[in-house]
């Protein structure tokens, strides 16, 4: 079977070929990062503005590339939630009319739930039952939570962030040091030179028992290590102009392994809680590219004797290929949507 998937929920455009819930045939993502660098994150009304744009070529090439037309589609597979509300449109509306001229089922997809099933593409080498109960991880610029899973549609919220995101902290750090939109990869990039005990940045642990995250309290640590307390008229001590590379790599290093550590104490938090056998670590989202965060699951994994389930870094960030999959289970389980589905700016997994 082949579901063509269809990804619209930020500032990605994506399409994508996969066989049979698992082999990636294609995986086509038209970044927009160049449209929204100047702003400093992203802007909905151009992100939607861009996808209209692209959505045509990007599934024209995914089709290309998977060496198959229209006529071989099986399902169409789109993220209708969460998002943003008018690029959702604008992925749903198009695969509404495919589905409609191609007279095929069409499988509206949560994005976050998805982000988990990523790991699972392009390996045929494993079953349910070997997979889960899973532990699962999303962190990306919009989402930062944890979940139970005992398949990849049965999924339990067990804790997300009660402010921001933990991308949203690694984009916000890049901007205040001057280094560029997205901050994730330039951020990751610094933080390899630099020291990581030069500050001693906060660790957010919330109650003893809480599997929430937060990373306000981290992000203004570190605006107020680069630039001094705020004046009461809003401007700071310093400007931050005057950091040099090394001081800006000894802040990117010591936010990361701040940033880091709040996540593998949560996930130890979560194993040490429940009485359920898990067996694996599934983790998702463009954050789940950043080096140190891969290197400390891969000790915690170990140490905790789970299987760690890393995507490729293209199937980190947003992609259409794990939507595409993630269908594919569901059209099993549920059979497909009818065409009155709606996009939605959130999730259902609560
Ligand atoms: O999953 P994603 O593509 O979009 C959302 O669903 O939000 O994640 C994008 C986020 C951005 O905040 C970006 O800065 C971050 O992932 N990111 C990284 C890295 N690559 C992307 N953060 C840290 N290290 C990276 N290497
Ligand atoms: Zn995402």
């Amino acid at each position: 079977m082949l579901i063509l998937g269809i990804e619209s929920s930020c500032d990605e455009t994506g399409a994508s070929v996969v066989r049979d819930g698992r082999t990636v045939l294609s995986n086509v993502i038209a970044s927009q990062h160049d449209l929204h660098a100047e702003y400093g994150g992203v802007v909905p009304e151009i992100a939607s503005r861009a996808h209209v744009e692209r959505i045509m070529p990007v599934l024209r090439r995914a089709l290309d590339d998977a060496g198959v037309t229209f006529r071989d589609i099986d399902a169409i597979a789109v993220g209708h939630r969460p998002g943003l509300i008018g690029a959702l449109l604008v992925g749903v509306s198009a695969a509404k009319a495919l589905a409609w001229s191609l007279d095929t089922p069409i499988v509206g997809i949560d994005h976050v739930q998805a982000h988990l099933y990523a790991g699972l593409l392009d390996d045929d080498t494993w079953s349910d039952e070997s997979v889960f109960p899973a532990l699962g991880l999303v962190v990306s610029g919009g989402h930062t939570a944890m979940y139970l899973l005992r398949g990849p549609l049965d999924v339990m919220l067990l804790g997300k962030t009660i402010d921001d995101a933990i991308g949203e902290a690694f984009d916000k750090v890049s901007s205040m040091l001057g280094l560029g939109h997205p901050g994730g990869p330039a951020v990751d990039r610094l933080a390899r030179t630099g020291d990581e005990r030069a500050h001693d940045f906060p660790v957010s642990r919330l109650s003893r028992e809480s599997l929430d995250f937060s990373y306000s309290g981290l992000k203004t640590a570190v605006l107020y290590e680069a630039r001094g307390k705020p004046n009461s008229d809003g401007s700071f001590e310093r400007d931050g102009w005057d950091l040099d590379e090394r001081m800006k790599a000894n802040l990117c290093a010591s936010f990361e392994r701040a940033a880091v550590r709040a996540i593998t104490l949560k996930i130890e938090r979560a194993l040490d809680a429940t009485d359920t056998p898990v067996r694996t670590l599934l983790v998702g989202g463009g954050v789940s590219a950043n080096t140190r965060l891969r290197a400390e699951l891969e000790s915690l994994a170990r140490a905790r004797e789970l299987e760690l389930r890393l995507p490729r870094t293209d199937l980190c960030l947003d992609n259409a290929a794990m939507l595409a999959g993630l269908a594919h289970r569901k059209l099993e389980r549920d059979g497909g949507d009818w065409l009155g589905l709606v996009a939605s700016p959130m999730s259902a997994i609560r």
